[in-house]
């Protein structure tokens, strides 16, 4: 019988590539959505050329780059040296200058340096709730005085409802599961996703380490209010979407996008 091989291997190795460019960069329209996003974020956080930006968890790049188009000077930061690695090439294709870092976001250690920092599709609630406030701990030293934080996450009243779906890529295909909200912790477990590269005949499963990167703490407008003051913000806004015009944060909004100021 025709057996395919198994094997797992971890965020850095393997899946960080494939989720973050592969998958990513063949979505239909998000460069354009890119574009969208990092429009909100100039006029919402009140950069002009020059100001330096902070894009905390960058991925791939893509938003650090458009930022650095901008005219800003954006730094890009992430744990994984993968990501790291095609967020530099793609700065240097669209010949632009972005400064990149690895590291742990619960490590950002810049201080007082950037006007505007973002962390953007839902880039925050990784971790246990200390560790969580570490993260906007971080953002809040790297800022400058009067600096804003803009946290782009779900709503979480509406979240999505999660498909199962397959995904056609160059060798093989890609089975996302949904993801499930475990509603007596507040986290929204990711599910293992699967590759199945047909060219080489093997099922790539994710193994514990980046299975663990897919879990998000979900918290209410409220509880990041209380959080963002915590570590020092003066003052906290909630918007309900992504995009111009800003529009105000509902039950029902697309999204909850947190805009703090220092
Ligand atoms: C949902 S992706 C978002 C990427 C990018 N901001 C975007 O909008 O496409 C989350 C990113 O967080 C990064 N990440 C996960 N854990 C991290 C950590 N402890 N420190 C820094 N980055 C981390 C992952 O490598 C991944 O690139």
């Amino acid at each position: 019988m025709y057996k395919m091989e198994r094997i797992e291997l971890g965020w850095d190795d393997f899946w960080a590539e494939l989720l973050r460019v592969r998958h990513r960069r063949s979505i239909p329209g998000i460069q354009h959505y890119d574009k969208l996003v990092v429009d909100f974020c100039i006029e919402s956080l009140c950069l002009s050329k020059g100001d330096e930006i902070l894009d905390i968890a960058c991925g791939a790049g893509d938003h650090s780059v458009l930022f650095s188009e901008e005219g800003l000077k954006a730094s890009g930061f992430d744990l994984s040296s993968k990501l790291i690695k095609y967020a530099e090439e793609l700065a240097e294709e669209k010949k632009v200058s972005v400064n990149f870092y690895r590291g742990d976001m619960r490590e950002i250690n810049f201080d007082q340096r950037f006007k505007g920092a973002v962390i953007l599709s839902h880039s925050f609630g990784f971790f246990n709730h200390a560790e969580n406030l570490l993260v906007l701990q971080g953002a809040y030293n790297a800022l400058i005085e009067d600096g804003k934080l803009l946290l782009d996450l779900m709503n979480p009243y509406q979240i999505p409802r999660f498909q199962r779906t397959w995904t056609a890529l160059k060798d093989g295909y890609l089975l996302n599961e949904p993801l499930h909200l475990d509603a007596p912790s507040g986290v929204l477990r990711g599910r293992p996703v699967t590759y199945i590269n047909v060219e080489e005949s093997k099922i790539i499963l994710m193994n514990q380490d980046a299975v663990e990167n897919n879990d998000i703490r979900m918290y209410t407008g409220l509880e990041i209010c209380d959080l963002l003051e915590s570590v020092g913000f003066s003052k906290v806004e909630l918007y309900g979407d992504n995009k111009l015009p800003r529009q105000p944060y509902a039950a029902t909004s697309n999204r909850m996008v947190v805009i703090a100021t220092k």
